[in-house]
């Protein structure tokens, strides 16, 4: 059983009359709990291979499984509700909902799903990372660091068996993010969910299972912790 696989990914862009090769075959596996960094430099298609195995968007050419299910050619009616229940995301740019609050924003996905538990759920989850005095607060009056453990909330509600990660302490200085990376694990390591995350820190590929290094849209190192 996998909890991600990839065969021979390949996505190009058009920009005008040009065609730009932006994955180039990428294959790869991810064992279910699996905690994965994928690196490399801006550009090299990281965020890119991250919407292609959510779903988000589709490849050009090659397959996506997820769970041994191949989600290539699902239709969004049927890739929505299984993203909703089955992923949970964090970005670099948090991606809160401006008009509702830390509550309301950890709530949504759950209530997506007609979840009786969604408010006190939420309300666990906060509490958990330190946001329970937050709760009626709107995105805009959190620091960096609370609105990305509010997102990190948002993104667990529905206790995803995967968790995409895109940069998640891009945006926060060093304190916020060690604790903001440090929550992610724990709950990684406590729920076993499978984390698949782009950074550029080396500290924390240092606390990878696996370290895949993308560049110009090709994987050019695996490594695995020894
Ligand atoms: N929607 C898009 N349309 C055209 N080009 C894109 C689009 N999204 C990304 N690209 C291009 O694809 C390449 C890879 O982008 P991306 O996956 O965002 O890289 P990374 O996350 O590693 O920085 C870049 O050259 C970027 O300009
Ligand atoms: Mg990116």
């Amino acid at each position: 059983m996998h909890s991600i696989e990839t065969k021979a990914l390949t996505k190009n862009y058009r920009i005008g009359e040009r065609s730009i090769s932006v994955l180039d075959s990428v294959s790869l596996t991810v064992a279910p709990g699996e905690f994965v960094v994928v690196t490399g430099e801006s550009g090299s298609g990281k965020s890119t291979l991250l919407t292609l195995l959510s779903g988000l968007d589709r490849p050009d050419a090659g397959r996506v499984f997820i769970e041994n299910r191949d989600i290539t050619d699902l239709d969004e009616d049927t890739l929505a509700p299984l993203r909703n229940s089955t992923f949970g995301f964090v970005f670099q740019s948090f991606h809160l909902v401006p008009s509702l609050n830390v509550l309301e924003n950890v709530m949504f996905p759950a209530e997506l799903r007609g979840d009786p538990q969604a408010r006190q759920g939420a309300q666990a989850l906060l509490s958990r990372v330190g946001l329970a005095e937050r709760l009626t607060s709107f995105p805009n009056q959190l620091s960096g660091g609370e609105k990305q453990r509010c997102a990190i909330c948002r993104a667990l509600i529905n206790t995803p068996r995967i968790v995409f990660a895109d940069e998640p302490t891009g945006n926060l200085d060093s304190v916020n993010g060690t604790a903001v990376l440090d929550l992610l694990l724990e709950l990684h390591r406590e729920r076993g969910t499978t984390l698949l995350m782009v950074t550029h820190s080396p500290e924390i590929a240092g606390r990878a299972d696996r370290v895949i290094t993308l560049k110009d849209g090709r994987i050019v190192s695996e490594q695995n912790r020894v």
